[in-house]
């Protein structure tokens, strides 16, 4: 047996072993999954692939997994697409992207040699380059035989081959560019771009992007695309030495601007965050098939507490978002037809709440809320999700101050402040939020702000209430509840 029959024997002889899968967020049948690969629309179907050591629930010997979805909560697990097999990617197919060619599905990803695998990480040993696999099906696929397509050779002597990775491909104008995350002599982050006629030679194009050597961070998984006529960089961020881990915020950044392909500079002009809480990494968007921008994220975060052995798998992505802009910055709103698995359990209007005043919604099993408080009459509540006896999520909303706070007594026990709540703000203010077995997404303002949150505890409460602290008034509070569990396993 080859090690993707390999994989895909244990699998199948294990997935059963699994257990507690959410309800509506893409996870792995077992093991370990960490980022969203080779999102794309192929052949009337989403395709994601993604990160994947199928044999525990820890980082390892990375695979990609694959899976197609029509509505992205009822999914078709395939066999495992790609196995670190060959001397290019022996210690790892590390993320890239997806793009189709002449009816083809290429894939373009990282062979990462790394003979200490990367838990004694000896820089001078590791080598990262691009590779190439093409499929006719959408299932099965072949590892170009001169792999790698962009090797040490093409890549300019100012950046280091240890940390050069993470492939997105796009076309513009029918010429192929690809940009990547690389790590310069400075030891810093930035994205570089390298441009080809046929998805297999590559030549360096520019650097897109720089960082501050102050700022002290490696950039990961950049994402370039058109929306609205601006140009938007997506990428994450970690520390770029050990000794900054405890002063780089780990965070998936957009920044607004005009790329210019001919001579390959991206002009900046606005930058955000792209979700405010500590579990949104590594995303990647697709054209969807209404031409729609769509963006998909892991889930987690390197170095959340990953103890949950006892349910055989680890790492979900997030709910798909759909991307616009509105007013220079980016929209994100979550992109599923509830009505098709979801179902009502609560539509109250216009209600008025005294300062400690509670109510308490039906303990139904997940699902959504929707809160629409009217911001003149209010001035702040919170949100209590998970309630036990002992332990609950808080969102606290102070309208005086424009400012949410995030606690949970769940998970590493989070405490994150959202302020500057903008423009709908003025007049009411919009909560959106989807709970399922290990997470919760809020969504401000549709989709102005965003934040997930993910907690693997087995003693998670099930009611929910809402608590005056002040005058508060609702124009709607509504719920939903989920109806079919429609994971496929
Ligand atoms: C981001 C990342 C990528 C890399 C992959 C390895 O989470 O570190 O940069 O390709 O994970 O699994």
């Amino acid at each position: 047996m080859n090690k993707l029959e390999k994989a895909n024997a244990y699998i199948q002889k294990n997935k059963e072993k699994a257990t507690n899968r959410p309800s509506f967020h893409f996870t792995p049948e077992i093991g370990w999954m960490n980022d969203p690969n080779g999102f794309a629309f192929y052949k009337g179907e989403y395709h994601l692939f993604y990160q994947y050591y199928p044999y525990d629930v820890v980082w390892n010997d990375m695979h990609w997994g694959h899976a197609t979805t029509h509505d992205f909560v009822s999914w078709n697990y395939l066999p495992v697409a790609l196995a670190n097999d060959k001397i290019y990617d022996a210690n790892g197919c590390f993320s890239g992207s997806a793009i189709e060619k002449d009816g083809k599905l290429y894939l373009m990803y990282t062979g990462h040699i790394d003979p200490n695998m990367g838990f004694d990480r000896d820089e001078s040993q590791i080598i990262q380059h691009q590779c190439i696999a093409f499929s006719e099906d959408g299932v099965h696929f072949e590892k170009y035989q001169n792999n790698p397509v962009i090797g040490e050779q093409a890549l300019p002597e100012e950046y280091q081959i240890c940390d050069f990775r993470d492939p997105k491909v796009l076309e513009v104008n029918g010429v192929y560019y690809c940009v990547l995350a690389a790590r310069n002599k400075q030891r810093r982050g930035e994205i570089i771009m390298f441009q080809s006629n046929n998805l297999i030679d590559w030549v360096f194009h520019s650097s897109i992007y720089q960082t501050n050597p102050e700022e002290n961070i490696l950039l990961e998984c950049p994402d370039l695309f058109r929306i609205d006529n601006k140009d938007v960089l997506v990428f994450s961020v970690m520390p770029c030495e050990p000794e900054y881990k405890e002063e780089v915020i780990q965070n998936t950044i957009y920044v607004i601007g005009e790329m210019d392909y001919e001579d390959g500079s991206f002009k900046p002009e606005n930058k955000g965050v792209l979700d405010y809480g500590y579990a949104f990494y590594a995303p990647q968007s697709t054209e969807g098939k209404n031409g729609e921008r769509l963006l998909i994220g892991w889930m987690h975060r390197w170095h959340q507490t990953t103890s949950q052995k006892d349910y055989g798998f680890i790492g979900m992505m997030s709910l798909p978002r759909i991307l616009t802009m509105k007013d220079g910055t980016l929209v994100q709103q979550p992109s599923i037809d509830r009505t098709k698995y979801f179902k009502p359990a609560i539509n109250l209007e216009d209600i008025q709440l005294n300062e400690g005043e509670v109510m308490d919604l039906p303990a139904e099993e997940l699902g959504y809320l929707r809160l629409h408080a009217a911001s003149l009459h209010t001035t702040s509540f919170t949100v209590e999700l998970n309630k036990s006896e002992t332990k609950v999520t808080r969102i606290e909303v102070d309208m005086e101050n424009n400012r949410i706070l995030f606690v949970s007594d769940y998970g590493s026990q989070e405490s994150i402040t959202i302020t500057d709540l903008s423009h709908g703000s003025k007049e009411s203010l919009l909560l959106e939020i989807f709970i399922d077995l290990h997470s919760i997404e809020l969504f401000i303002n549709s989709g102005e702000k965003v934040l997930s949150f993910t907690a693997y505890d087995q003693d998670k409460g099930n009611n929910i209430s809402i608590l005056a602290q002040g005058k508060t008034e609702f124009k709607q509070v509504f719920m939903e509840s989920v109806n079919v569990h429609p994971i496929s396993t």
